[in-house]
């Protein structure tokens, strides 16, 4: 057995620039999906898999992130005064029990690599997970669940991965691995956004890790790449000259939120399942 898993890092720091105007002002991770943002489920499926350490790497437009999960006084004697018990229950429950949120300034979008090594005077020299919350994970268990029990049994970085339409490989870092043991298989390279031309595989980096410490001093090595941004996958594919990582195939649904076609599905789908308005909304649906 490996050390447990105690923080997660949640860089939400990107411009968000798919989705303008709505990110404008407001950080993507706070959208909606029906009543609740996508940080909110990934704060959850973090939480399932025992993380108690929820490290927020935030931009401009913080604000909206750190009041959500912060108490909000007036909101709840509101509610209070008006007997609005259930509604009181849900404020108070958004953030999970036992668990701490810190938050910590990216000055500027420099890229995913660089919001990851903004975390290190939090995450200190201990493994931990990142989740990068426009990729909504539906699943049961929760991916993230997943992902803790592998990495305890097998105490190596992991990456989640699943197997990506041939021409949208410019999408995602894209790895070679071994054949498949089970869900999990060894890494052998990755790079970033190839060509479908250039692509070695079409096994895709989805927004779900679990990274030895060591990423931290690859990542202060790693020149930034194109835009100027600092890639987490230049960090890793030089990771694994030094450790092994491994790829895991993870339960469930993904719902790439970070583009309206995917939000728009996961709304969809999440929207028939709600217990309050998806008998209604399903009925909607057919109906036109
Ligand atoms: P994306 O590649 O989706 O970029 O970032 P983005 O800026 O959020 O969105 P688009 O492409 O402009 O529409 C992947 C994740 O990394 C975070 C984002 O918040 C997102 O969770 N990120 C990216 C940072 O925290 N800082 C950065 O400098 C870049």
């Amino acid at each position: 057995m490996h050390a447990k898993l105690r923080k997660a890092v949640f860089p939400v720091a990107g411009l968000g620039s798919r989705f303008l105007p709505v990110t404008k002002a407001s950080p993507k991770e706070m959208l909606p999906i029906v009543d609740k943002p996508l940080i909110q489920y990934a704060v959850e499926e973090a939480a399932a898999a025992g993380i108690t350490e929820m490290i927020f790497v935030t931009g401009r437009n913080k604000r909206a992130i750190e009041d959500h999960f912060d108490k909000a006084y007036e909101l709840e004697t509101e509610l209070e005064r008006k007997g609005k018990n259930v509604l009181l229950d849900l404020v108070r429950s958004v953030l999970p029990e036992g668990v701490r949120c810190i938050y910590i300034r990216q000055a500027e979008p420099l890229g995913l690599g660089h919001a990851v090594l903004c975390a290190q005077p939090v995450v200190g020299y201990e493994p931990f997970a990142v989740l990068l919350a426009d990729d909504l994970m539906d699943s049961q268990p929760p991916a993230m669940v997943r992902m803790a029990q592998a990495f305890e049994r097998e105490g190596s970085s992991l990456l989640g991965v699943e197997e990506v339409p041939r021409d949208q490989t410019q999408s995602y870092g894209i790895v070679t691995a071994d054949r498949m043991q089970g869900d999990l298989a060894r890494i052998h390279s990755i790079v970033e956004k190839p060509k479908p031309s250039e692509a070695p595989s079409n096994l895709g980096v989805i927004g779900r890790y679990v990274l030895s410490p060591r990423i931290f001093d690859l990542l202060s090595e790693v020149s930034p790449g194109a835009g100027g941004e600092v890639q987490l996958t230049d960090a890793i594919s030089a990771l694994l000259v030094h450790e092994r990582v491994l790829a895991i195939r993870l339960p469930g649904k993904r719902y790439d939120c970070g583009s309206k076609l995917g939000y728009l599905q996961a709304t969809v789908e999440l929207g028939l399942r709600h217990p309050e308005i998806g008998e209604a909304f399903g009925q909607y649906l057919k109906l036109r």
